[in-house]
């Protein structure tokens, strides 16, 4: 299917299929262990039924919203990838664009193939920053001062990763930065030569933002990145990057309520309740079934945000009903950027918003705030 054909991110996702080699399709696709978490986090969208108002006048909806303080054209954010330049070689580029265009933000992430400099010069816009808190704390330092004087707004430390998750796919793929050439991959690789091609055109993929003498060939970086995962990261560490970062500053992966509060206590500005798509602790609660409590708990102390799961407009509704201030998408826009480069982002962004719209419409309400307001009323947990 070509991505004009396309109606919906899941047709989004197998045009993207079509131009993946197996190894990148499972990087994109894979989740930790046995992959419950990746599961649960579908199933638990459809744990919850709406309840729609009728006969209101919806003829005039808006999406727009403000998030951290700055407008926002729907309560939608693109949350930080790695290795993005892998999926399609236009990389974080195309996918800044397109949400720039947009009106979203998009976080570019620590393990970004196009520096922070670069995408802040050629893609000025409303973009955030993730930081991971790495063992070289003059790194980590000197990362989040590049991010300060490149003019990102936002710094979202992501504090799910002390150690990475064990991708199972990745390691049956042998999937490794560069792609190592082996029988299979060889043939793997000729058997998509758009792909190919277009990643043999472009710069080598590597880590933009760790460079110099930290590593000179692509597999140092990479051996270079997984060494610097710190697993002695604590409460402390977020006290030092909230002196550091002057702006507003987002905590992501959490999922218990405790954690939030005290996240709140130590000045974030939002939370992004997350289980990394699936991708680090698997078993875990699904982000969505965390969020009623929290929301509870914070009382308006620090924006709610959501991730992991979201592929729908409806998705998007019960978030907010619950009351999320926004979600953010992960997969969802690497399908796009696979399918279609910019192009493709584009498009994905555009059918959530358009089906956030029409959801919002037939839920009979006309606003991101009466969405939330109205949220008790309109979303009901029901049993499976
Ligand atoms: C991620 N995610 C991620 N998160 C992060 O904080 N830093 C990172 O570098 C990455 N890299 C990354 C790569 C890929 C290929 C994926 C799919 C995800 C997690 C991401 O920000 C987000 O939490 C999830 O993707 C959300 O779930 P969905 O939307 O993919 O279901």
């Amino acid at each position: 299917r070509t991505l004009s054909r396309c109606v919906t991110v899941d047709d989004v996702r197998t045009a993207a299929h079509r131009r993946w080699p197996a190894g990148v399709r499972g990087y994109v696709e894979g989740g930790a262990d046995g992959e419950v978490s990746l599961r649960r986090n579908r199933q638990a969208f459809s744990d919850y039924a709406l309840r729609p108002f009728t006969l209101r006048d919806v003829s005039r909806t808006d999406l727009t919203t403000t998030l951290l303080g700055s407008p926002a054209s729907a309560p939608l954010a693109l949350g930080p990838t790695g290795y993005t330049r892998m999926m399609h070689s236009a990389g974080e580029r195309a996918v800044a664009r397109a949400a720039r265009t947009a009106g979203v933000p998009y976080t570019l992430s620590t393990m970004a193939t196009t520096s922070i400099e670069d995408v802040a010069r050629d893609v000025p816009g409303e973009l955030w920053f993730q930081l991971y808190v790495w063992r070289d704390r003059q790194l980590m330092r000197e990362l989040l001062a590049r991010a300060q004087d490149s003019g990102y707004r936002v710094l979202m430390l992501t504090v799910d990763t002390p150690v990475t998750g064990l991708r199972v796919r990745d390691a049956h793929h042998g999937f490794t930065i560069p792609p190592q050439l082996s029988p299979r991959t060889v043939f793997d690789m000729a058997r998509h030569p758009g792909w190919c091609l277009r990643m043999l055109s472009g710069p080598m993929i590597t880590f933009a933002n760790i460079n110099g003498d930290r590593g000179q060939t692509p597999s140092g970086v990479m051996q270079f990145a997984a060494s610097q995962f710190d697993d002695t990261v604590t409460w402390e560490d977020l006290a030092e990057i909230r002196q550091l970062w002057p702006g507003p500053l987002v905590v992501k992966g959490l999922l218990r309520t405790e954690d939030a509060v005290r996240a709140a206590d130590a000045g974030v500005d939002a939370v992004v309740l997350s289980n990394h798509g699936g991708r680090q602790l698997d078993q875990t609660v699904a982000p969505l079934h965390a969020l009623p409590e929290v929301v509870d708990a914070l009382q308006g102390r620090a924006e709610v945000l959501v991730d992991s799961g979201v592929r729908r407009g409806t998705d998007i509704a019960i978030a907010l009903a619950l009351g999320a201030s926004a979600v953010l998408i992960g997969r969802p826009y690497l399908y796009g950027l696979g399918a279609g480069g910019e192009q493709g982002v584009s498009a994905v962004i555009g059918m959530l918003c358009d089906e956030l719209r029409r959801a919002m419409q037939l839920l009979g309400v006309s606003t991101v705030e009466e969405l939330r307001r109205e949220g008790p009323g309109l979303v009901r947990r029901v049993a499976r």
